[in-house]
C-alpha cells in the first residue's frame, strides 16, 4: 500500500515538476519552453498562461535586438559619414591652409618679399580657417547640439531656425510655441530638438516647399511637436531612411510615438507626441 501510495503522489506530482523545470527555464533566459497541454485542466490553465508569458518574452526580446542592431547600424553609419566629412571636407582646407602657409613662409625668405602675395596668401588663410571653423560648428553640432547645451532648448531651436533660414531663403519658416514647454530634462529637449532639426532637414531635402510651419503645443498630457509643409507630399514609393527611425526609436524610448501623413492640401505633416507627465517628473 505504501509503495503504491508513493507512486500515486509521485505521479500527480509530475505536472507540477515540469511546471518548476520549465518556469527555470524562463528564469535562466531560455524563452522558448512550451508546455504541453496535458494533464489536470488546472494544470492544462497554467500551461496556457505559461506558454503565453513565453511567447510574449520571446517576441519583445526578438523586437529588443532588432532594435539593438538597428541602433549599432546607425551608429556605424553617422562613424563613417563624420569620418568621410573629416576626410572629404577638412583634407582639402588643410592642404590649401598649408599651401598658403608654405608661400609666406618664401615670401619671408626673400628679401626684397612681394606684399600682394603675401596679403593673398594671409586671405586664404583667413578663408580657409573660417570655412574649417564653419565646418567644425557643424559637425559639433550634429554630435551634441551645443547650442542646447549653451542656450537651452527653446534659444537652441531659434537658433536652428535662423540657421536654415539663413541657408535656405526661399523657405518660409514660421515657428511657435507654447512659453513653458522648454522646462523639461535634457533627454526630452534632445529628443525634441532632434525631431525639429530632422523634419526640418527633411522638409529641406524632400519636400521643395515654400513654406513650413512647426508648431509645439501642449495637449492634454501630451507635448506635440507639428511640422507641416505645403510641398510635394510623400511619394508612394517613399522608402524609410535613417531620419525616420532614428525620430521613431528616441520617441518609443520616452513612451512617445510619431506620424507622418499626408496633409490636407498637399505637403506633409508630421506630428510627434511626447507624454508630458515624464517631462514633468523629470524636470
Ligand atoms: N517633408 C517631406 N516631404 C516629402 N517627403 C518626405 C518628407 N519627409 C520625409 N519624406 C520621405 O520620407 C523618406 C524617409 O525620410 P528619412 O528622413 O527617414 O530618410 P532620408 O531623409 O531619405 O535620409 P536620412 O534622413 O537618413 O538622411 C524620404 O526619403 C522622403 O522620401
Ligand atoms: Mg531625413
Amino acid at each position: 500500500v505504501f509503495l503504491v501510495t508513493m507512486w500515486l503522489i509521485s505521479r500527480s506530482l509530475t505536472p507540477i515538476r515540469r511546471l518548476s523545470d520549465a518556469l527555470a527555464q524562463l528564469r535562466d533566459g531560455d524563452y522558448s519552453v512550451r508546455l504541453a497541454r496535458t494533464g489536470p485542466p488546472e494544470f492544462t490553465q497554467i500551461s496556457e498562461k505559461l506558454n503565453a508569458l513565453a511567447s510574449t518574452l520571446q517576441s519583445v526580446t526578438g523586437a529588443n535586438q532588432r532594435l539593438v542592431q538597428k541602433l549599432i547600424h546607425v551608429q556605424d553609419e553617422e562613424r563613417k559619414e563624420i569620418a568621410r566629412d573629416l576626410h572629404d571636407e577638412m583634407g582639402p582646407y588643410l592642404f590649401a591652409m598649408r599651401a598658403a602657409t608654405k608661400s609666406l613662409v618664401t615670401q619671408a625668405k626673400i628679401p626684397q618679399a612681394n606684399p600682394a602675395r603675401i596679403a593673398m596668401a594671409c586671405e586664404l588663410l583667413e578663408e580657409h580657417a573660417a570655412s574649417l571653423q564653419q565646418l567644425n560648428r557643424t559637425m559639433l553640432n550634429r554630435l551634441r547640439p551645443t547650442a542646447l547645451r549653451e542656450l537651452g532648448l527653446e534659444e537652441a531651436l531659434g537658433a536652428l531656425v535662423a540657421q536654415v533660414r539663413t541657408d535656405h531663403p526661399e523657405l518660409r519658416i514660421s515657428f511657435s510655441a507654447p512659453e513653458s514647454f522648454s522646462d523639461v530634462d535634457e533627454t526630452t529637449a534632445l529628443t525634441i530638438y532632434r525631431i525639429v532639426q530632422e523634419g526640418l532637414t527633411n522638409v529641406v531635402k524632400h519636400a521643395r516647399a515654400k513654406h513650413v510651419r512647426i508648431v509645439i503645443s501642449n495637449e492634454r498630457d501630451w507635448l506635440r511637436i507639428r511640422i507641416e509643409d505645403d510641398g510635394s507630399g510623400l511619394s508612394a514609393d517613399q522608402v524609410s531612411g535613417l531620419g525616420l527611425l532614428g525620430m521613431r526609436e528616441r520617441l518609443q524610448a520616452l513612451d512617445g510615438n510619431l506620424d507622418l501623413r499626408a496633409g490636407a492640401s498637399g505637403g506633409t505633416i508630421l506630428e510627434a507626441r511626447l507624454p508630458r507627465v515624464r517631462a514633468a517628473t523629470l524636470a
